[in-house]
């Protein structure tokens, strides 16, 4: 994986390292616009940055939906690559899709996803401005927590879509999301307001919104922790606008 900001030619190589991946996987055929690999060489740089990482996540995208590498294929209604922009400033990772995800095929819309859209709104983005995917990519039956073997198995998709996205953070949403992608065990509480970095990118583990759901004394915590993400951004949150009536 290449380092640092995103250049044309690093994301290239990027997508090259995302074909000889899926070769390793003995996937010989990909989804990928013919006109766009045509048109590559032809358009300004910066389209080329997003359409080569756009041909790339689409065809993640396409990978996972076709995966039954683990168990989980045989339960999930929809799979959950996770959704959103394409270099973002933020990409959130949770831990598993809940029932409303799987129906959708999309991640976070259900109760714990709508305080997450309440974080994302309070920090001064749209949830189409930031990238929002989970560890697992497909619903453990009841919503059990994942196995070490489904997550052993899932987050190489994960890494490939951080890969391709370049995220200037990563904020982690509770402990399985801290380990499926650091590999530590500590709690969440101690881990959380402290940086960490996952292959280069700054990282910040927080508790997860459905935690906040059943304990809402902690969103203080949770604020401060964006807050010390944004002013990582350089940014700073638009003032609360005060509820009318
Ligand atoms: N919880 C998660 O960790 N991810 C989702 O997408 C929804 C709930």
């Amino acid at each position: 994986m290449t380092t640092g900001k995103p250049t044309f030619s690093s994301l290239l190589d990027d997508l090259k390292a995302w074909l000889e991946y899926q070769l390793e996987e003995g996937n010989r055929t990909v989804e990928m616009d013919p006109e766009l690999l045509k048109n590559l060489a032809h358009i300004p740089r910066r389209k080329a940055d997003q359409a080569a990482a756009d041909a790339g996540l689409k065809s993640i995208t396409e990978t996972i939906k076709a995966c039954t590498n683990c168990a989980l294929n045989k339960t999930r209604t929809n799979t959950v690559p996770g959704q959103g922009a394409a270099h973002p400033d933020i990409m959130f990772i949770g831990e598993a899709p809940g029932a409303d995800e799987d129906q959708q095929g999309l991640a976070f819309v259900g109760r714990a996803g709508k305080l997450l859209t309440k974080m994302i709104e309070a920090m001064g983005y749209t949830r189409d401005e930031v990238f929002i995917g989970n560890i697992l990519k497909c619903r453990p039956p009841n919503n059990r927590a994942p196995m070490p073997e489904e997550m052993e198995t899932c987050t190489p998709y994960l890494k490939a879509q951080i890969a391709l996205l370049k995220p200037k953070v990563i904020v982690a949403l509770g402990a399985t999301s801290v380990k499926g992608l650091l590999n530590i065990k500590t709690g969440i509480s101690k881990l959380r307001g402290q940086w960490h970095t996952f292959e280069g990118t700054n990282l910040m583990p927080t508790y997860h919104p459905a935690y906040l759901l059943r304990n809402p004394s902690a969103k203080k915590d949770v604020w401060d922790d964006l807050k010390d993400v944004l002013k990582h951004l350089g940014r700073k949150a638009p003032p609360v606008r005060k509820r009318t009536g």
